[in-house]
Parts: C-alpha cells; sequence; structure tokens
C-alpha cells in the first residue's frame, strides 16, 4: 500500500492529538506529525511485541543495540563518525534540551536561541530560569539567514550555551557549512556549549546531506551535545525515544550525573519501532521524501500564484511552511483568522516567538490531495476577505 493511501475519515480515527484537537469540520496542519501510514517494518515490528506479549521492562539501551545503529546510521548518511559509548539514550529530544540547559548552564545565565524558533526553546530557557538571548534569523532574498554581527553581539560574560536548531523549524533552514563553521568558531571563542537539536536531520528536501554541527572538528564536538531521534523522520513521536551525543566526555559525565529515572530512555515498543526503521524502512522514509518534496513544491506554486502578499520561503528542510501574512492586514492573527473562516488549523506564529507574529506555520505532510484542500479552503476564506 502506497503511503499517500490516507483518507481524512481513516485519520480521524487517530487518537493523537493533530488530529483531535479540533472540532471534526476543521482541517489541522498544525503539530509536526506526519499523516502517512508507518512503514511496514515498523507495523509489523509492534504487533510481533505486542501479540507475543513482550510489553515488560525492555532490554538496558546498551544491550538493545540501538546507540550502535545509530552510529552506523549518521556515519551512514552524514559522514559522521562516532561511537557508541558517547551515545546516551533518553526519553525525547525536548528532554535532552531541558536537561541540557539544567546541566551546563546555572540559572539567569544566558543561552542563544535563533527566533522564531519551536516553542520549547523559548520554554525550555524560561521555565529552567535560564534568560533566552534572542537572535531573530533575518529574511535575506530567498531564505532567512542569520546575522552574525547581532548574534556575537548578543553574547555577554553570562552565556554558557547556544541552543542551534538545525535544520530550523520553523525557518526551514539546513544550514550550510560556512553557517556552521561561524556558529562553531563563535562557540570556541567565547567558551559556549553548543546544544544542536537536529531532530530534522533526515528531513533534508533539498539535494544537501545535513551536517552534524559536531561533525566539523574534534574541537567542536568537545563542547557539542548533539540530539536526534526516528520520531519526526519516521513518524513515531508518540513512542518517546531520542539519542543525544557527546563529542566531550567531561560533558557526558556531567549529563550521566543525572539519575537514570530522570533522564528515562526506552520502553518495548519504542526499541522494537526504531531497530526496524533504521534497519528496515529506509524505502518508506524515502518515499516520504519524495512526496514532502511535492508537496513543497505545490505550496510555493500555490501561494506564488495566489497570495503574492505572502512571503514564502521554501523549505531547505522539514515537512513545514513558514508563511508571512502580515501584509494581508487580517483583522485577527492569520492563524485564529484561518481557522475561523476556512476551518484550518494551522500552527500561530506568534507561540514562535514576537517574530512570528502576522506568520503562520502550515505542515504539508499530508497527501496530496488532503494538501489541496487545506490551500483551497485558506484561499477561499482569503478571498472573501479580500472581496474577490
Ligand atoms: C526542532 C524540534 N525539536 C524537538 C521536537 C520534539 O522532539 P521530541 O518529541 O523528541 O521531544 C520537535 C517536534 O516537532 C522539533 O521540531
Amino acid at each position: 500500500m502506497h503511503i499517500n493511501d490516507i483518507s481524512e475519515q481513516s485519520l480521524r480515527r487517530r487518537r493523537g492529538e493533530k488530529w483531535t484537537q479540533y472540532p471534526a469540520d476543521v482541517l489541522p496542519a498544525w503539530v509536526a506529525d506526519m499523516d502517512y501510514r508507518v512503514a511496514d517494518p515498523i507495523r509489523e515490528a509492534l504487533n510481533e511485541r505486542i501479540a507475543a506479549g513482550d510489553l515488560g521492562y525492555p532490554v538496558s539501551p546498551a544491550r538493545s543495540g540501538l546507540r550502535e545503529l545509530f552510529c552506523e546510521r549518521v556515519a551512514a548518511r552524514f559522514g559522521w563518525a562516532i561511537s557508541a559509548q558517547q551515545v546516551v539514550v533518553i526519553n525525547d529530544v525536548v528532554q535532552g534540551l531541558y536537561l541540557a540547559l539544567q546541566t551546563f548552564s546555572e540559572p539567569g545565565d544566558g543561552v542563544i536561541i535563533q527566533t522564531p524558533i519551536y516553542p520549547p526553546f523559548l520554554k525550555a530557557a524560561k521555565q529552567t530560569g535560564r534568560r533566552a538571548v534572542v537572535c531573530p534569523l533575518q529574511a535575506g532574498r530567498s531564505a532567512f539567514e542569520i546575522d552574525f554581527d547581532q548574534f556575537e553581539q548578543a553574547i555577554d560574560a553570562s552565556t554558557r550555551v547556544i541552543a542551534l536548531c538545525n535544520p530550523h523549524n520553523p525557518c526551514g533552514r539546513a544550514f550550510s557549512r560556512e553557517e556552521l563553521e561561524r556558529i562553531a568558531e563563535i562557540a570556541v571563542r567565547h567558551d559556549l556549549v553548543i546544544v544542536s537539536d537536529e531532530i530534522h536531520a533526515d528531513l533534508v528536501l533539498d539535494d544537501t546531506a545535513h551536517i552534524p554541527i559536531a561533525s566539523l572538528s574534534d574541537a567542536v564536538a568537545q563542547r557539542t551535545l548533539t540530539l536526534m531521534s526516528a520520531s519526526k523522520a519516521f513518524n513515531i513521536a508518540g513512542l518517546c525515544m531520542a539519542f543525544a551525543h557527546f563529542g566531550s566526555a567531561e560533558l557526558q559525565a556531567r549529563f550521566e550525573r543525572i539519575p537514570g529515572h530522570s533522564r528515562g530512555g526506552t520502553n518495548t515498543l519504542s526499541v522494537a519501532a526504531v531497530t526496524a526503521a533504521w534497519r528496515e524502512a529506509q524505502d518508506w522514509q524515502d518515499e516520504v521524501l519524495q512526496t514532502l518534496r511535492n508537496n513543497r513544491a505545490r505550496v510555493a506554486a500555490f501561494v506564488a500564484a495566489h497570495w503574492p502578499d505572502v512571503r514564502h520561503f521554501p523549505p531547505q528542510a522539514t515537512y513545514l511552511a513558514w508563511l508571512d501574512m502580515r501584509q494581508l492586514k487580517l483583522p485577527t492573527a492569520p492563524q485564529a483568522f484561518l481557522l475561523e473562516h476556512a476551518r484550518v488549523a494551522l500552527s500561530d506564529g506568534k507561540a514562535f516567538g514576537p517574530e512570528g507574529e502576522g506568520f503562520v506555520r502550515l505542515n504539508f505532510a499530508t497527501s496530496p490531495d488532503i494538501l489541496e484542500q487545506i490551500l483551497l479552503r485558506m484561499q477561499t476564506a482569503l478571498d472573501v476577505y479580500a472581496g474577490k
């Protein structure tokens, strides 16, 4: 069966938040889950565990083989040579972000964050009592760009961490080697720890490879904690498992002082699913990436044809379109307007920091048919408002 063989009716039977948060006449394109059918090898592995009644405590991460599998995968895909001893299995990437801030900085210390940003970055700084030092990405000619002067100026004596999001959610940037080298050089010069959320690494849609910042050099790896998982690219976020890689034994030892029970880790189903994803589901993921590229092109063409006042840079990575609707001068925030008048649920740009006000984030990881309905509903609502 094809990944796109999904109907709205079947999706509405799901119990996750994407399809249950809003009333039944609303099409959801908000939270970063994909609508595609899960890969057959993952489904079979989960079914097998359940049929065997195998829901007790899982084997330890060290015995599961998953850390080795993770290393094999990043070596093959990103040319990043790391060893299993440097990898700690945790519950999820956001947990890793919180624990890293708590471990590698003190209350009141500054954390560099490139806004607009996936909301838990800002929440993690706030809730752990750290200071979010925001360095907004700037709209360039064809993509969002880093203002390095501002980045550098934002650093002061109490800045400890750069919380990097690469590929970047919601701006869709897959940062170039040059950009990453400049970030890394600043980190070295100011003695900052880099916490690099690379959860979207497998979702680079352009014809370029993802570059883990820790792979730039040993000196960069020495100050970097990289967070990755199978959850975004294989659509199994609900199973909860993530991987933290430490290029420094010292940083790793500090992190591992957090009691194991606070770090969480694995469960029988996540072990089965992640193993199947990385061993057997690459064909599925390649098919997904092709659909995402097509959908990305469809969104770009639609925006260009119908909404000349909406600024949109097609994302280099992720399945998220970040639409600047400020010029439309809608009477309410675009997210609220489109929910009410188009019955489409997008993510409100404001949640991604003040720079996101007037923007919406559209998740296009659905079938071409459903995406078309989403876009047409938005067009109708915007046309009525514009008096067309
Ligand atoms: C950049 C980024 N980091 C982390 C997450 C969530 O990861 P997890 O479910 O492993 O906490 C997401 C989910 O959309 C994300 O976009």
